[in-house]
């Protein structure tokens, strides 16, 4: 590990472009799950913006109950505390749009191209560099807190066997390391922009940004779990206002799609 690309809080806000989101930080050389970290600290009562950062997670968390592969050093694990004004069914838009952010993030830093599988998964070459986390306490039809938790593979050189074909980092698709501050700080500049159009109501506006930088989002045959064993299996055909997908089945019957993982695409 490189000591300079450490992500500490002292190399990141010097370079800081956002207004409010990124300007608290809490760096671990190691704990549990950075999002666990930061509902703790959104339940002390901490500010909007709040970002967690680990060199290295020992309970890394996945989206469908999986885990996060968190190598110490060589990924971007990060969690950051929004307060969003938004009716609790937006927060998957809300997590769009972090994607979209983070892959923007992704080309500014690193000049890298990555695809947007449905609903936030980044791909490279069809495999997955990056994941979103989103964890929402709601009460009483008000969001509390957001915590979204971010996973980027930057520098790994190689993933174990189990994951087999299915992961990559930008080091193996770029064939070089890349500085994970640049990256870093890079995401709440892209994502303070959209997530205050997604506040003043442009769902419409950043839900487009989304279905630009998604091959996923029109004309994809694909087939989607969607837990308990259910498939569905069709052609894409756009997101709706909540940020569900639109598949298209063989007998032209449009069926909207919550929550669930594309497991075959072509
Ligand atoms: C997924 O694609 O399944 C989501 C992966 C999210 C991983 C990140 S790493 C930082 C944050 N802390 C966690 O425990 N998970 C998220």
């Amino acid at each position: 590990m490189m000591l300079q690309d450490l992500l500490l809080p002292e190399s990141i806000l010097p370079h800081l472009k956002s207004h409010r989101l990124g300007t608290i930080i809490h760096h671990y050389l190691e704990t549990g799950s950075t999002n666990d970290a930061a509902r703790q600290f959104a339940e002390q009562g901490a500010a909007e913006g709040t970002l967690v950062l680990a060199e290295e997670q020992t309970q890394g968390r996945g989206r469908l109950g999986r885990s996060w592969l968190s190598e110490r050093g060589a990924g971007i694990y990060a969690s950051i505390l929004l307060r969003p004004v938004l009716k609790p069914c937006y927060a998957a838009v809300l997590t769009l749009v972090a994607a979209v952010a983070v892959n923007e993030a992704i080309e500014q830093a690193c000049g890298l191209n990555a695809d947007i599988k449905w609903p936030n998964d980044l791909l490279l070459s069809g495999r997955k560099c990056c994941g979103i986390l989103s964890e929402m306490q709601a009460e009483g039809g008000e969001i509390r807190h957001v915590i979204v938790g971010i996973g980027i593979n930057v520098n790994h050189s190689a993933f174990p066997e189990e994951l087999g074909q299915r992961a990559t980092s930008l080091r193996i698709e770029g064939k070089q390391t890349y500085s994970r501050v640049a990256v870093l700080c890079a995401f709440p500049q892209k994502f303070e922009p959209l997530y205050d159009d997604l506040q003043r109501g442009n769902r419409a506006a950043v839900l487009q940004r989304w279905v630009a930088r998604s091959s996923f989002a029109f004309g994809k045959q694909v087939t989607v779990h969607l837990g308990s064993g259910k498939k569905v299996e069709g052609q894409t055909a756009g997101l709706s206002e909540l940020g569900n997908l639109r598949v298209k089945l063989a007998d032209g019957w449009l069926e909207e799609v919550m929550s669930g993982d594309i497991v075959a695409w072509r």
